[in-house]
């Protein structure tokens, strides 16, 4: 445990599960205090429970619940320093067999409920005094992946899409926000082994006729570091970004992937 987080005040979505919960770990032992939010409301809850921190059930989809969660996180505090706007979804799909319906819904959970979170979130940090030591008065960071440079995969266009969105939405937000000295950037993560992977991974290898866990054996073989990414490895990484440390950063899209992917 460190203090580096002290009175540091983080809204995590998408926090029961993979990089979220890996975030919200890490961010508690460093002092941070914590609203975990996710679908998965029982999720967020077990693990809230288990750090002494808040949760709150939100669908990310909906404006009610995105307002409600933010309410919390205001009700608690009176303030939010920093946003790990996190929450997705993986599907693969060959180009050719994607519906309109999963078009949709991939967009409305990877882009458009990123963008209504974070818009959400500006308009009241905006209005709120700056971080204590700080001459910023808040953080976003959205997490997006290095599929949104690559072409991701190429059963995942729609996903790929969603996230070179992301990585513009946190752009146009930095040249918005700063006059507001509200910096935002996005962790473009690599292959990441979380509950997220071991789907793709076995809609992936179905897809080819592989057995299960095959796709996730290709895909981390040529990692230039020599092994497969973990939730904690991007968990160091977004506590760089809500600390300190990172602010004067703002408009960056940081690739943490091991070198599968060198700049963008
Ligand atoms: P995960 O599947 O382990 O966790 C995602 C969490 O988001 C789940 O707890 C889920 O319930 C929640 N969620 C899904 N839809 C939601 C909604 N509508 N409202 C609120 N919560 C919702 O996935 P993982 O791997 O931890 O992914 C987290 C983020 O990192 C995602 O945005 C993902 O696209 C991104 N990412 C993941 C990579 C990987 O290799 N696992 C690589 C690059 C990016």
């Amino acid at each position: 445990m460190t203090d580096r987080l002290d009175g540091i005040h983080v809204l995590i979505t998408g926090a029961a599960s993979g990089i979220g919960a890996a975030s919200a770990r890490r961010l508690a032992r460093e002092g941070a205090r914590l609203l975990l939010t996710d679908v998965n409301g029982a999720g967020a809850k077990a693990l809230a429970d288990e750090l002494g921190q808040a949760s709150v059930q939100a669908d990310v989809t909906k404006s009610a619940d995105i307002e409600r969660m933010l309410d919390r996180a205001y009700e608690l505090w009176g303030r939010l320093d920093a946003l790990l706007n996190n929450a997705g979804i993986a599907e693969v799909r060959p180009l050719f067999d994607i519906t309109e319906d999963q078009w949709d819904r991939m967009i409305a959970i990877n882009l458009r409920a990123v963008f209504f979170v974070l818009q959400g979130t500006a308009k009241r940090m905006r209005q709120q005094a700056p971080i204590a030591g700080s001459e910023l008065r808040g953080k976003l960071i959205q997490t997006a992946s290095i599929a949104a440079y690559r072409g991701g995969h190429p059963n995942m266009t729609h996903y790929a899409a969603s996230k070179a969105g992301v990585v513009s939405i946190s752009r146009s937000a930095a040249q918005a926000l700063a006059p507001h000295r509200i910096t935002s950037n996005c962790i473009c993560p690599g292959a990441v082994d979380t509950p997220m992977w071991k789907k793709i991974d076995s809609e992936w290898s179905a897809l080819e006729g592989w057995q299960t866990g095959e796709a996730w054996k290709r895909r981390t073989a040529f990692i230039p570091l020599g092994r497969p990414e973990t939730a904690d490895d991007v968990a160091g990484l977004a506590s760089f970004l809500v600390s300190r440390d990172s602010d004067y950063m703002t408009g960056q899209a940081v690739n943490i992937d091991g070198g599968l992917v060198m700049g963008n």
